[in-house]
């Protein structure tokens, strides 16, 4: 964090600059190139509960060289003693201080196919997603192994599986809670005590999307083996004001919180 990144040399220098067309998956290339987008799009999703949806929406090739591109950043900051904190789990890798070309790309990506794929799913939204950020975070032994239940600072959350296929465990759930089961908060999940449903998602295809709003409850099962990393991107709508400046604010408590755990 702090002001390194911007120093750091890409392990693949394309991939900041790369244009849009050439990070889609070809099966979203191609709905959005039909006539009807919106049905296109519809007929790509799967629906896991009514609001939560999977498409393929990024190139798996694209997404392998991301994840070398954060395994790489991860492995150079952490030698030199700099962590990247997280909020829930304990690291966040933000694209946007790696290399400001993927803030470029990213911007791209919700105005130009996010925002359809969120009118073609969710069509009561009013407001469209306009505030976004966007970071890797990755379950492996030795590091983060699960989740617990939580909701997400965002309206509308995307969660890419960029890898690596074969890992165990570390499914993710989505969850109905009761009123009961939330009554004092965050839902416990152990048998017996939770009364909501439970359906599992896991992660298989690369490049393949889940999106969820960011209030319906979620948590990550233990990984068992391998490691699996996903890019996250939270967005928001632009109907509240404080909802313009959320993530740069969020981003700099991290960096904050950086150099107070550098220091110890
Ligand atoms: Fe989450």
């Amino acid at each position: 964090m702090g002001n390194m990144p911007s120093q750091h040399a890409l392990l693949h220098p394309h991939l900041a600059s790369m244009p849009l067309s050439a990070a889609l998956a070809p099966e979203m290339r191609a709905a959005l190139s039909e006539y009807d987008p919106k049905a296109a799009i519809q007929r790509l999703a799967e629906c896991h509960l009514e609001d939560v949806f999977s498409l393929p929406l990024l190139c798996p090739n694209f997404c392998q060289q991301l994840r070398e591109e954060v395994q790489y950043f991860r492995q150079r900051v952490e030698g030199e003693g700099e962590i990247s904190p997280g909020l829930l789990l304990s690291s966040r890798w933000y694209l946007y201080q790696i290399n400001p070309g993927f803030k470029v790309l990213f911007d791209q990506l919700l105005q130009e196919v996010l925002t359809q794929i969120d009118h073609a799913l969710i069509p009561s939204e009013t407001h469209q997603i306009a505030y976004h950020q966007a970071y890797c975070i990755n379950y492996e032994e030795d590091r983060d192994l699960s989740l617990k239940a939580h909701t997400d600072d965002s309206d509308l959350t995307v969660n890419v599986f960029l890898g690596i296929p074969g890992f165990e465990g570390a499914e993710l759930l989505l969850l109905e809670p009761t009123p009961e089961d939330v009554a004092a908060g965050t839902p416990r999940l152990e048998p017996g005590v939770y009364k909501g449903g439970i359906t599992e998602y896991h992660h298989r295809a690369v490049g393949t999307a889940v999106l969820h709003p960011g209030d319906r409850w979620h948590a990550v099962q233990p990984l068992k083996s391998g490691s699996r990393w996903n890019l996250i991107i939270m967005a928001m709508r632009n109907d509240k004001e404080w909802k313009r400046t959320f993530y740069d604010e969020t981003s700099v408590q991290l960096e904050e919180k950086a150099k107070f755990l550098k220091k110890g």
